[in-house]
């Protein structure tokens, strides 16, 4: 299995732990994955929900979450360390500016054109930063996009990009019609994309990693889409079944129990589809349920709080913190898979063996 390189960031494993909101991966399973020599993504969507009384200034709770759980990986792991910033939440800069002042090594952007100096962020923080700017994104249209963007108002690119299919966990950036599409498929989503970004490398005379995520379970999977030109992958769910993961007993349970027709798509109150566990609370929901929102701060630009019929953020921060009732778990289509909870070194060690006996069956 070859390292992934991220321009002068050496990264031992192609593997990289899908930041996961709200409070699902925080500094307790990014350092974990980090110590293993993958990349551990801490999610900073909505992480203030994890400071006490964050109801009072959910814009300072998330400034200090972000800060306390960035220091705190970075005191359990000398490994590659991510944060995960949704260009659609309201904090985004202060989020962007906050990682880079921490010196983290890579920001995960999705979704969406962004800038890699918005006017807020100080031309000193950025001349002598080393952090990696890796968007997200769902097609290869979209990764030319924001290449071109940035190519013409920079003469600079991002340093890798991630390509997330529609089997992944959380909110997906395809309509639901579209998510049993085969033209949508990973493996034609990666082709694309790794045709995309030549110009570009030929341009800048740089290497730019294709990553692939969405439905990665095991090391076969791994194995698979790397010969689409995969430099690495993003994995999320597989890593949710992990003692490290920081989220309740109660939410990788959820996992656990699950059979496969019990992962289905919901309309999400933010206006996108999301890949979730079934259990009462969905069920609910989907019966026409309203819990009135109380919002103390606008955290998603695209949320309409005033006509929602619940808030996602809470209902996610209650299911992370064990109340099922009230909430529900993001997951990828493989989430039916997972039999037991592990560490994250047994989880990285079966993937790389998965991979290794996939190549060598391969090569026979
Ligand atoms: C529980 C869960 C929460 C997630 N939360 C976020 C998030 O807050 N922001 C984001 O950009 N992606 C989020 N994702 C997507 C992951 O970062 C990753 O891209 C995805 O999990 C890959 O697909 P997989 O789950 O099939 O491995 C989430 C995924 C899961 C499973």
């Amino acid at each position: 299995m070859e390292s992934l390189q991220i321009g002068d960031l050496h990264i031992k494993l192609p593997i990289i732990q899908g930041g996961m909101g709200v409070a699902i991966s925080l500094s307790g399973l990014a350092s974990a994955v980090a110590n293993e020599g993958g990349v551990g993504v801490i999610s900073a969507v909505a992480i203030g929900m994890t400071e006490p009384g964050y109801e009072k200034n959910f814009r300072e709770a998330n400034k200090s979450a972000l800060r306390r759980e960035i220091r705190k990986a970075k005191s359990l792991t000398d490994g590659v360390l991510g944060v995960n910033i949704m260009l659609a939440v309201t904090d985004y800069e202060d989020m962007l500016r906050i990682s880079l002042e921490e010196k983290i090594d890579i920001v995960f952007i999705g979704a969406g054109l962004f800038l890699r100096k918005p006017s807020s962020i100080p031309d000193s923080l950025l001349e002598n930063s080393k952090t990696k700017f890796v968007p997200k994104v769902s097609s290869a249209k979209a990764a030319k996009l924001i290449f071109q963007y940035w190519a013409n108002k920079y003469n600079y690119v991002p340093d890798a990009v991630v390509v997330e299919g529609p089997l992944a966990g959380g909110h997906l950036g395809f309509k639901k019609d579209d998510l049993e599409n085969q033209k949508f498929s990973l493996p034609n989503l990666i082709s694309e994309t790794v045709s995309e970004m030549v110009p570009f490398e030929q341009r800048f005379g740089i290497k730019i990693p294709v990553i692939a995520a969405g439905g990665i379970y095991n090391g076969k999977d791994m194995y698979k889409i790397m010969q689409f030109g995969a430099k690495a992958v993003k994995i999320g769910t597989r890593f949710v079944t992990t003692y490290e993961c920081d989220a309740s007993m109660e939410y990788k349970e959820s996992y656990l129990k699950c059979r496969k027709e019990d992962i289905t798509i919901i309309d999400s109150p933010v206006g996108l589809p999301g890949r979730v566990v079934l259990n009462d609370f969905v069920k609910k929901i989907q019966n026409g349920y309203a819990k009135p929102v109380k919002c103390p701060w606008k955290c998603l630009k695209t949320c309409n709080f005033k006509e929602v019929k619940y808030c996602i953020a809470e209902a996610l921060f209650n299911s992370a913190r064990g109340n099922m009732s009230e909430g529900f778990s993001f997951a990828g289509s493989n989430a039916y898979k997972a039999t037991k909870i592990q560490t994250v070194k047994e989880t990285i060690n079966d993937l790389i063996f998965e991979y290794k006996s996939n190549m060598y069956k391969m090569a026979i």
